[in-house]
């Protein structure tokens, strides 16, 4: 393997532009997104972050009159070609929303949905699969004696935290979570950032939030966006310590957002 290879961006976004309908929503965005780092997006609300986000997997091209034209180059492959399997592109690139949307079905059914939809039937293997997912999103022991009891029966934060397994499940590459901890307490939210300290070992996040201490806290990179373009992106500490622009300042210092 070439060194190139090595050090490829997952993600290489390169003069994105989105409208929906007459709406310039994303502005000639050019975004490389590295492996194993944790990158957030801020920005003052309707400025386009979760449309970027959902733009990584697609979730937004089935929308009426969306048009999106540049380049989402995924491990090498540019997404937006026609002939990309949505299916199997959601399968690398999970996503979590904002408010923990678990399925009306059991704690387990909700995990083991991604691995049966791509075919997995044994119950040894989904079991693994299950068991793997809620360990590693910190749920196991909370939920290991009643895993066929209704998910909608855990709490806030614990919801959250299957949705999460529910997309670590089909091993993606890439989780992309879209403000996931803004309708949680403080200590269900503190639960979420220790845990995304913990997945980016293993995983690609991209995450908006809308709280700088966030960003500030989880991730490598932040990326502030205004009005459909992305300003800057550089090292977490750089944008917060020395913006290089001065809409960037403006906003982490609180003057408008
Ligand atoms: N499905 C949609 N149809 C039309 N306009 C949309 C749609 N989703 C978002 N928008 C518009 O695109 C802009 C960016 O929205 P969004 O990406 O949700 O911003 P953010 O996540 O930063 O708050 C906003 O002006 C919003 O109203
Ligand atoms: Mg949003």
């Amino acid at each position: 393997m070439s060194t190139q290879t090595l050090t490829r961006d997952i993600f290489d976004v390169k003069d994105l532009n989105l409208w929906y309908g007459e709406h310039h929503a994303l502005k000639g965005i050019n975004f490389p997104i590295q492996k194993k780092e944790v990158t957030a997006m801020i920005g003052p609300s309707g400025c386009g972050k979760s449309t970027f986000l959902k733009t990584l997997n697609l979730m937004n091209k089935m929308i009426p009159n969306v048009k999106i034209t540049g380049e989402v180059n995924f491990d090498g492959e540019n997404i937006l070609n026609p002939k990309t399997d949505l299916v199997e592109l959601r399968k690398h690139v999970g996503m979590v929303f904002q408010k923990g949307n678990p399925f009306p079905q059991s704690i387990y059914d909700n995990v083991a949905y991604g691995p049966r939809i791509h075919g997995i039937k044994k119950k040894t293997h989904l079991d693994e699969i299950v068991t793997k997912a809620l360990i590693d999103v910190a749920l196991w022991d909370e939920v290991k004696d009643r895993l066929h009891a209704p998910a909608l029966g855990l709490s806030g934060g614990q919801q959250q935290r299957l949705c999460i397994a529910r997309a670590l499940a089909t091993k993606p590459d890439v989780l992309l979570m879209d403000e996931p901890t803004s309708a949680l307490d403080p200590i269900s939210t503190l639960k979420i950032e220790e845990l995304i300290l913990e997945l980016k070992e293993k995983y690609t996040i991209v995450i908006v939030t809308h709280n700088m201490q966030q960003a500030a806290r989880v991730s490598d990179k932040t990326a502030f966006f205004l009005m459909g373009e992305l300003i800057e992106v550089d090292l977490t500490p750089n944008i917060f310590s020395m913006p290089k622009d001065s809409r960037t300042e403006d906003y982490i210092t609180g003057r408008f957002g």
